[in-house]
């Protein structure tokens, strides 16, 4: 029997309810408060919370509605405990908790992040792991060894500074584009030359490739743009935003490649926010053509923060014989990766 699970995703600021059943997708509702944010370059952590409370049941409904479950059909409730803004989670953890107690069903308590990796569940047949994943949100960006996306999965390495879409929305803010900044600049770009300017690839040297391989940094990219941009008074809007992205880009996947070559694993998942990217995408396929490594990127709607990919988890530890998370549990803002669900 396939589990029909709930999922609810409150991390940031998109009240978002997936269920699906086994690995078949049934409903996908996404209510986002991101409009109300935009006038502050970002997200306000209040105004989330306040319209979680808001959108939370309503977008039950309509996700039951949408997949033509009823309550008593939901075997299992997944909630997002972590990382992210802590009183945007609590909201979804309380209702969580709420829904799972009132139809006597068991509560999983799952990592956002690999959530994001799960989703891909949802889209290929075969099984993904072991794998490596390139995790790209706004929040984080990290490379991992996922083993078993229920359980066993190991940092290699994360970003030192800004993650990749922190940077797109603040390259975006500076280059007067817009808020978030990484649709806008994947926009922006292609009216514009990916070689126009050589921008730096960070933690790329010799040095770098020995101590760190795994590792991000985008502050000296962010600087070397700032400085383009202040010694260029003519310069191209769309060039700056195109060879800004090649750069992320360029490093995001010389890094993962590199990961899937030395751990002899030839499959990559790419998953977060920016996997959304158009160029990161079409980079993504060919270079791993080339190297004989198996590519797969969740659907651009899959990619940024949904519920699709909490009740993906779920249903994975429902079917690997996971054991739920027992008693009341509070959302962890701090959640570390390695640790799938509480
Ligand atoms: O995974 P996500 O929806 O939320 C977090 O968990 O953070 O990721 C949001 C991030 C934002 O920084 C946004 O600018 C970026 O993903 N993003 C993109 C694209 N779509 C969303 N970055 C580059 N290109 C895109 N098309
Ligand atoms: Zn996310």
């Amino acid at each position: 029997m396939q589990p029909v699970v709930l999922g609810i995703e409150t991390s940031c600021d998109e009240t978002a309810i997936g269920i699906v059943r086994g690995r078949t997708l049934l409903a996908n509702v996404i209510a986002s408060s991101v409009d109300e944010h935009a006038r502050f370059g970002g997200v306000v952590p209040e105004i989330a919370s306040r319209a979680h409370l808001e959108a939370m049941l309503p977008s039950i409904e309509l996700a039951l509605k949408e997949s033509q479950v009823s309550l008593s059909d939901i075997d299992a409730v997944a909630v997002t405990a972590g990382p992210g803004l802590v009183g945007a989670l609590l909201v979804g953890v309380a209702s969580a908790n709420g829904l799972a107690q009132g139809l006597g069903r068991p509560l999983y308590g799952v990592n956002h992040l690999a959530a994001h990796v799960s989703v891909d569940y949802l889209t290929h047949d075969q099984p993904t792991d072991p794998t490596i994943a390139l995790l790209v949100s706004g929040g984080h960006s990290s490379l991992l060894q996922v083993d078993d996306i229920t359980g066993s999965i190991t940092k290699l390495g994360a970003t030192m500074d800004d993650a990749a879409g922190e940077a797109f929305d603040k390259i975006a803010r500076i280059l007067e584009l817009g808020f978030p900044g990484g649709p806008a600049i994947d926009r922006e770009a292609v009216n514009g030359s990916a070689s126009a300017i050589d921008f730096p690839r960070g933690l790329t040297t010799t040095n770098d490739w020995a101590t760190r391989p795994y590792d991000f940094s985008f502050s000296g990219l962010k600087t070397a743009l700032a400085r383009y941009l202040e010694s260029t008074p003519s310069y191209v809007r769309a060039d700056v935003a195109a060879s800004f992205q090649e750069a992320v880009v360029d490093v995001l996947l010389l890094k993962a490649l590199a990961a899937c070559k030395s751990s002899g694993i030839d499959s990559l998942v790419i998953a977060g926010g920016v996997a959304a990217n158009s160029r990161l995408r079409a980079v993504a396929a060919e270079r791993c053509e080339k190297a004989g490594i198996q590519l797969r990127i969740p659907s651009p709607a899959l990619c940024t923060d949904n519920g699709a990919m909490v009740a993906s988890l779920g249903s994975l530890m429902v079917s690997a014989g996971r054991p739920a998370t027992q008693g009341a549990f509070d959302a962890d803002s701090s959640l570390k990766v390695e640790q799938v669900s509480l």
